[in-house]
């Protein structure tokens, strides 16, 4: 992973995804959510139309490239949403989510995309405050949408942001 001990900071590029990264976009995906996408799944959505995604790789690092996060995107018609975006969770808060998302938003701009959407836990701090900086509105809400393992169940949030 991330080699602190020869690094003292962490430089990332955001690059675009490629089937190539999709093993690592499972492993990283399957740390942050609790049903993992496999690679067979994320190759899979990544070959179809209007589908794209984004990858920050750790640029310091001495013998590897970890991957810091990701996000994937599709748009049709006009319209996007985000599929999935998840941040490793040792380099969270260092604005990495942003630029992952920036990525996103600059691509499907320029696809000729006018509005965004994603849905999103209610409780999901990070998240629901990433989207809001980000300018993103709420506008609909969906109550008990998201069950846990435990069986307690969570609203889901639509949110919008207008991009023209
Ligand atoms: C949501 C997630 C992608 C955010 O990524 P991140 O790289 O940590 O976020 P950033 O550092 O870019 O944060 C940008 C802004 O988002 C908001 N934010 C991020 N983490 C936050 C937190 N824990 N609490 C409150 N606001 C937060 C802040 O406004 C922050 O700006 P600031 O640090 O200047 O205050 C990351 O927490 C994650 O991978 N979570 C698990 C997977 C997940 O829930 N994905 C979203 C599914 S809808």
């Amino acid at each position: 992973m991330f080699d602190d001990y020869l690094t003292w900071k962490p430089f990332f590029d955001i690059a675009p995804m490629l089937l190539d990264d999709c093993r690592a976009v499972s492993d990283l995906h399957g740390q942050r959510f609790a049903r993992q996408w496999g690679d067979g799944e994320i190759a899979s959505l990544l070959m179809q139309p209007g589908v794209f995604g984004f990858c920050a790789f750790q640029t310091n690092a001495f013998f590897s490239r970890p991957l810091g996060g990701f996000a994937l995107s599709r748009e049709a018609a006009g319209e996007a949403e985000i599929l999935t975006i998840g941040v490793a969770e040792k380099v969270g808060r260092s604005g990495l989510g942003w630029r992952l998302m920036q990525a996103a938003l600059r691509e499907a701009t320029v696809r000729g995309v006018e509005t965004m959407f994603l849905e999103v836990e209610e409780n999901n701090v990070a998240a629901v405050g990433l989207y809001r900086r980000l300018g993103f509105e709420q506008v609909a809400r969906r109550p008990a949408y998201y069950a846990a393992a435990d069986g307690t169940r969570s609203a889901a949030l639509v949110m919008r942001r207008d991009l023209r």
